[in-house]
C-alpha cells in the first residue's frame, strides 16, 4: 500500500526521497512573503522555494542577478513564519557562493541561521562543486539546479531551451551525477528537453524536480506569480495558469476606485 504523504505533519528532505522511491510526485511552488506562503502551505504543498525569482516578481528587476543575500533572508524568514508543513528551500543569490567555498558556506549559514529555512538551492554543476561540498559539511542540505540557470543569463544570452545539443546534454548528465554523488538531496532541471529530463530522473536515485522539463521527472515547480496569472506578460509554454489574477485584481481595484469616487464606499454599515 502506498504511504499517504499528505498526512505527514512535516515534509523533510528524507520525505522527498521516500516519495521518489514510492513513485509519488513532489509538488513545489515558489513563495516570497508571509500571506502567500500561508495559503500555499495550507493547500498542502510539499516544498516551498523562496526563489531568487523574487528579484523579478517582487522587486521588478529584469534578471535574478541584483537580489542580495540580505533580501533573500528577508523573504525566506517571512515564508518560514507562515508554514506548518512544507519544506522550505531558499535560493542562494548570485555572487553569494561562486567566489570560493568559504564565501558559499558563510552565505548558507547566514540564510539558514537568520531565516530558519530548511535547505538551500544553488545553480551549476562541476563549477560550484567545492562550494556544495563545503556547505554540506556544515549539515546544510543542498538542492542543485541545472539546465537553464537564470543567474548565467548573460553567458547564455537568451532564456531559450537548454541542452538541445549533444555536448550540453552530456555535460548536464555528468553534472547531475556529480551533484548526486556529492550529496545534493534533489535537483531542479529547468527548461530542457523532456526526453533528457526523463533520462536524468531514471538514472539518478535522488528526486528530480522539473520546470519546463516534461512530466517524466519526480516533481514539478512553478513560480507562484506565473501560475496565478499575476504576470501576464511572461508566457513560456511550460506555464499553466490556474487563475487570471492580473485581470481579477485590476477589476477589483477599479471597482474600489469607482466606489470611492461615487461615495458608494463606505456605506452606513461600513462606518462608526
Ligand atoms: O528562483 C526560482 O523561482 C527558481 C525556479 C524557477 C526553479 O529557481
Amino acid at each position: 500500500m502506498t504511504k499517504d504523504f499528505t498526512q505527514l505533519p512535516k515534509v523533510t528532505t528524507h520525505t522527498l526521497q521516500e516519495m521518489k522511491d514510492a513513485g509519488v510526485k513532489i509538488s513545489m511552488l515558489t513563495a516570497y512573503d508571509y500571506s502567500m506562503a500561508r495559503i500555499v502551505d495550507a493547500a498542502g504543498m510539499d516544498v516551498i522555494l523562496v526563489g531568487d525569482s523574487a528579484s523579478n516578481v517582487m522587486a521588478g528587476h529584469e534578471t535574478t542577478l541584483p537580489i542580495t543575500l540580505d533580501q533573500m533572508i528577508y523573504h525566506a524568514s517571512s515564508v518560514v513564519r507562515a508554514i506548518k508543513r512544507s519544506l522550505i528551500v531558499a535560493d542562494l543569490p548570485f555572487g553569494s557562493y561562486q567566489g570560493n567555498s568559504k564565501t558559499a558556506l558563510d552565505s548558507a549559514i547566514r540564510i539558514m541561521k537568520e531565516s530558519g529555512a530548511h535547505a538551500v538551492k544553488l545553480e551549476g554543476g562541476v563549477e560550484v562543486i567545492e562550494s556544495i561540498q563545503r556547505i554540506l559539511t556544515a549539515g546544510v542540505p543542498v538542492m542543485g539546479h541545472l539546465g537553464l540557470t537564470p543567474q548565467s543569463i548573460y553567458k547564455f544570452g537568451t532564456y531559450a531551451v537548454r541542452a538541445t545539443e549533444d555536448m550540453e546534454a552530456q555535460k548536464l548528465i555528468e553534472d547531475a551525477k556529480l551533484l548526486e554523488k556529492t550529496g545534493c538531496f534533489a535537483i531542479v532541471l529547468e527548461k530542457i528537453p523532456a526526453g533528457l529530463a526523463k533520462k536524468v530522473a531514471e538514472n539518478l536515485a535522488i528526486p528530480i524536480i522539473g520546470i519546463g522539463a516534461g512530466n517524466e521527472v519526480d516533481g514539478q515547480v512553478l513560480v507562484l506569480h506565473d501560475m496565478l496569472g499575476i504576470n501576464k506578460d511572461f508566457n513560456p509554454r511550460f506555464i499553466r495558469r490556474y487563475l487570471n489574477l492580473y485581470e481579477d485584481m485590476k477589476g477589483a481595484v477599479e471597482r474600489y476606485i469607482g466606489d470611492v469616487k461615487s461615495v458608494d464606499f463606505p456605506n452606513e454599515n461600513e462606518q462608526y
